[in-house]
């Protein structure tokens, strides 16, 4: 019999701090009208001096929670950022500590595609029979790597931690994964910084990021419903990365998905990178819009390209 992962709980943690787009105004040659048009975000969170392990902890424990599981029945934790607290050891490894689980925990890094990343490695685990419960978490404290000058990347990125718990289960779960990479897209969208002990911020060409999104997320999108003898009439809910909403919109046009069966948090949160997808899960279920037996679609895209899908049944 196949052991399908499924998702049994999740979890989202958001810092205090709200920065709105009025906020961004004065410090940046920028207005809310802009900010609003091109991206539909309108406000974000961003930490005072919390950690991207801060912000997980307690998503972690909302999912574990939900899930009704001890950290101790935890088989791996696989922590998705871009934003780790230190070169090493993994931010996965303190998570471990700071939860009192003993798994073994390692992060991911595959930028705003890290989220789906994480969940294709889990999969891969629960499926083989290696393991029973996994902790999949995307957490980010994009603000730290943000040149708060630029006002092109400023208004864009944010802070946020979301989690899953995936549990083995006879039954139903994800039903196809799909991973891309394309390393030739390195000056679009980079951290530029050549030796380890410099910080560098965020530099990306926009408008090349935004076609190249449009189309590779559109793209997948349709061999995603091909693979699973899907039309766009069988997907619930689609959960993607909550870059910007000209992005999602154009994807869902393209595969014909109503604005209605996406969940949408780019307006309140901004982009937290690997956090957004499991952020907005969170929200959709915890609101009562997603419910048990519901087909999902989650999709991200992020620097380098890489990119990917995930297809689940809740
Ligand atoms: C960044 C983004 C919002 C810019 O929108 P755009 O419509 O492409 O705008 P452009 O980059 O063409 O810039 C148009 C003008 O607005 C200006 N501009 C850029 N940022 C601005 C801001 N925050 N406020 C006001 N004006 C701004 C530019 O300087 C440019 O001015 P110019 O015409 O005088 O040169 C859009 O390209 C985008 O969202 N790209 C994808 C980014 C992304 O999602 N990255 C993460 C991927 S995971």
């Amino acid at each position: 019999m196949k052991n399908f992962a499924r998702i049994i709980g999740t979890g989202s943690y958001l810092p205090p701090k709200i920065v709105t787009n009025f906020d961004l105004e004065k410090t940046l040659d920028t207005t809310d009208e802009w900010i609003t048009s091109r991206t539909g975000i309108k406000e974000r969170r961003i930490v005072n001096n919390e950690s991207t392990c801060d912000l997980a902890v307690p998503a972690c424990l909302n999912a574990l929670s939900m899930a009704e599981l001890k950290p101790q029945d935890i088989d791996f934790i696989i922590l998705s950022t871009t934003t780790p607290d230190k070169i090493f050891p993994a931010t996965a490894t303190m998570l471990q500590n700071r939860l009192g689980a003993s798994c073994p925990a390692f992060d991911i890094q595959a930028v705003c595609a890290g989220f789906v990343f994480a969940l294709n490695t889990a999969q891969q685990y629960i499926e083989n029979g290696s393991a029973t419960n996994i902790l999949v978490v995307g957490s980010e404290t994009m603000s730290k790597i943000v040149d708060w000058n630029d006002r092109s990347t400023a208004i864009l990125f944010a802070d946020g931690a979301g989690a899953v718990v995936l549990s083995a289960d006879n039954n139903t779960g994800i039903k196809y994964s799909k991973l891309y990479s394309d390393g030739n897209y390195l000056s679009s969208l980079q951290v530029n910084n050549n030796r380890i002990n410099e910080l560098g911020t965020i530099e990306m060409e926009g408008n090349e990021v935004f076609k190249i999104a449009v189309n590779k997320l559109s793209d997948l999108a349709e061999e995603t419903l091909k693979e699973c003898n899907m039309t766009s009439e069988n997907i619930d809910w689609m959960i993607p990365h909550q870059a910007n909403i000209r992005i999602i919109s154009a994807v869902a046009k393209r595969i014909k998905l109503p604005m209605e069966k996406v969940i949408l948090t780019v307006e309140k949160h901004g982009n937290t990178s690997a956090a957004s997808i499991p952020l907005a899960l969170d929200i959709g279920i915890r609101d009562g819009r997603i419910n048990k037996g519901d087909t999902l679609l989650f999709e991200g895209i992020g620097g380098g390209f890489s990119w990917g899908s995930v297809l689940a049944e809740f």
